[in-house]
């Protein structure tokens, strides 16, 4: 049996603080080998880390999400990096980045100048980019090409956009990100993507504690979930969930450069 490799959770965030411990440890018994923790504030991440140093089969993500860049200095992509390049810290992407435009009060300079130092970063410490992108889908391919992210290559997380805009992704190369939202009836777009994309560009993500899959929509989402999205995928192009399973944890496996810790 394959196990599944959660590639975008956020296990630090609160929702998880009464039972945490608990979950994580259970999720092996589930068929869960492997999470990727995710950074969203620059004060949360050494949370993220504690969970990547207690727990074997979980690695991190850090970086700085882009409606919490507002209150920081340009110095600060300093301390991001210093937390990257220390090896207890299992780093292995930088994440999330990008540009969510959804709210009011959006500072769209401050999560440019964010997202483009992000990136800079990434691609000098050869890791791969983790990309929140939310109502800005111009302005992300814009700042993707001009800040050549290619170099680092990335997946684009949460994928909300046109099928047409996924074939712009894929053809450079970058993965895209399905979670529990392709479960959902009204997700035609996205059940298009996950239908038609490349098979070896596709991973599989909770986001958790948010956008549990049906039939467990609106509850606390966790990895041991992912068995539904992966059965959703499996309908659409006509696969088992196995394989689905198999070949998305294989990508993860690539993406994240952990091959060699395959046992
Ligand atoms: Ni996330």
């Amino acid at each position: 049996m394959e196990l599944i490799f959660d590639t975008h959770a956020h296990y630090d965030d609160a929702a998880f603080q009464e039972d945490r411990e608990e979950i994580l440890s259970g999720l092996s018994e589930h068929g869960v080998g492997y999470v990727v923790d995710v950074s969203a504030a620059l004060d949360g991440i050494p949370n993220v880390l504690a969970l990547a140093q207690q727990y074997d089969f979980i690695y991190s993500a850090v970086g700085v999400h882009p409606t919490e860049t507002y209150e920081l200095e340009t110095a600060d992509i300093q301390k991001v990096e210093q937390y990257a390049i220390e090896p207890a810290n299992k780093v292995v992407a930088v994440g999330e980045i990008g540009l969510d435009y959804h709210y009011p009060d959006t500072q769209k300079e401050k999560q440019k100048e964010w997202f483009a130092m992000q990136i800079d970063l990434a691609k000098r410490l050869q890791m791969p980019i983790l990309v929140h992108s939310r109502d800005a889908a111009a302005d992300t391919l814009d700042l993707i090409k001009a800040e050549n992210a290619r170099d680092a290559g990335g997946v684009l997380h949460c994928f909300s956009y046109e099928p047409e805009m996924a074939k712009i992704y894929t053809d450079m190369g970058f993965y895209i990100g399905i979670g529990g939202v392709v479960t959902f009836k009204n997700a035609r777009k996205l059940k298009e993507v996950a239908a038609q994309m490349p098979m070896e560009l596709m991973l599989l993500e909770t986001d958790c504690p948010y956008l549990a899959p049906e039939p467990f929509r609106g509850r606390r989402n966790d990895s041991t979930l992912i068995k539904y999205v992966a059965e959703t995928i499996a309908s659409l192009r006509g696969m088992s969930a196995e394989e689905v399973i198999r070949i998305t944890a294989e990508n993860a496996r690539r993406f994240y450069g952990l091959q060699k810790e395959v046992k």
